[in-house]
């Protein structure tokens, strides 16, 4: 046999191996991951975590992903950690995803939500895991559809997630014309104006105005005192495992009024002792006992 035939080559090396990302550090990442935001990485993901990390391996001049983990655990490896984590977290999202639940909050809770609010009492919905914002903002469409004076009223929508990039995007609240092509062209006329960059279309500042950002990792604390009417929670916990999801449940039952509702994503069950808390009260729609 040539002596090159027996060689391993790099153009052979399956893309895991590549860089140095064997079994045990793998692991490693895994184990961080799900220690710092509870995602469980499975060893299906071993490309995804090679082509997403390999350029910072690169751009950071170390050599192997064990080296990587290394620097990432020490001290002053804080923000490269956070750093990996969002760029390991899936953020796919779109304007009115999941359309039932709109037509939900449209024909039967918004109207009783509003109606409170035109009372003088406070309202508050929490989309938890908003990615770049499409969710709260599609959220606050239905609201001023319905009470164009909404950010008059003591009327707010919450988002949070963990991932800082992501919150940039919602903050800006600036989306190309694929991202918006899913809004009719009544709402993008009502709801978007052209951006500064000339490109991009920016949600106006009536519906900015409804919405506050802040940087959130679920299964840590949560500083909010005041209870929510409505929870948002979609294609998130999808990807913790079960005990994590489980604690989740009676988290969220706590953190609503009685009979606030709760939207969880089209893959998404409850389980675990939260269960009995909740009744449910469309698709993937529960209402708190
Ligand atoms: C697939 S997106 C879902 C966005 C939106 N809710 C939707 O359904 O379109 C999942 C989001 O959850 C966030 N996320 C993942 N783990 C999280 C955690 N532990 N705490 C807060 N947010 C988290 C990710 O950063 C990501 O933006």
């Amino acid at each position: 046999m040539p002596l090159e035939a027996s060689m391993p080559s790099l153009e052979h090396t399956p893309p895991s191996r590549a860089l140095g990302l064997g079994d045990a550090t793998f692991d490693r990442i895994a184990g961080l991951v799900r220690t710092e935001c509870g995602i469980e990485l499975s060893q299906s993901k071993s490309n995804l975590i090679v082509s997403r990390l390999g350029r910072r391996v690169k751009t950071l001049n170390l050599i192997t992903f064990d080296a990587y983990v290394d620097h990432i655990e020490t001290p002053s490896g804080r923000d490269e950690l956070r750093r990996m984590i969002s760029l390991l977290t899936t953020n796919v999202t779109k304007f009115f995803r999941e359309p039932h639940h709109f037509a939900a909050l449209r024909a039967d809770i918004l109207p009783k939500l509003i109606a409170k609010a035109r009372s003088g009492a406070s309202v508050r919905i929490w989309s938890a895991g908003c990615s770049s914002g499409e969710e709260p903002l599609s959220i606050g469409m239905e609201t001023l559809k319905l009470c164009p004076q909404a950010s008059d009223l003591d009327l707010r929508i919450l988002g949070t997630d963990l991932d800082p990039v992501s919150l940039q995007t919602a903050r800006r609240a600036s989306y190309d014309a694929s991202s918006i092509s899913n809004l009719t062209m009544q709402d993008q006329g009502q709801f978007f104006e052209p951006a500064d960059d000339g490109k991009n279309l920016r949600a106006i500042s009536e519906l900015r105005d409804l919405i506050t950002y802040a940087e959130l990792n679920l299964i840590g604390e949560w500083p909010m005192e005041r209870p929510f009417d409505v929870i948002f929670c979609r294609n998130v916990v999808i990807y913790f495992d079960n005990p994590t999801q489980a604690t989740l449940w009676p988290r969220f039952a706590n953190a609503l009024h009685r009979k606030g509702s709760l939207f969880i994503g089209h893959s998404e069950r409850l389980g675990g002792p939260g269960v009995s808390s909740f009744e449910p009260s469309g698709i993937t729609q529960y209402r708190r006992i």
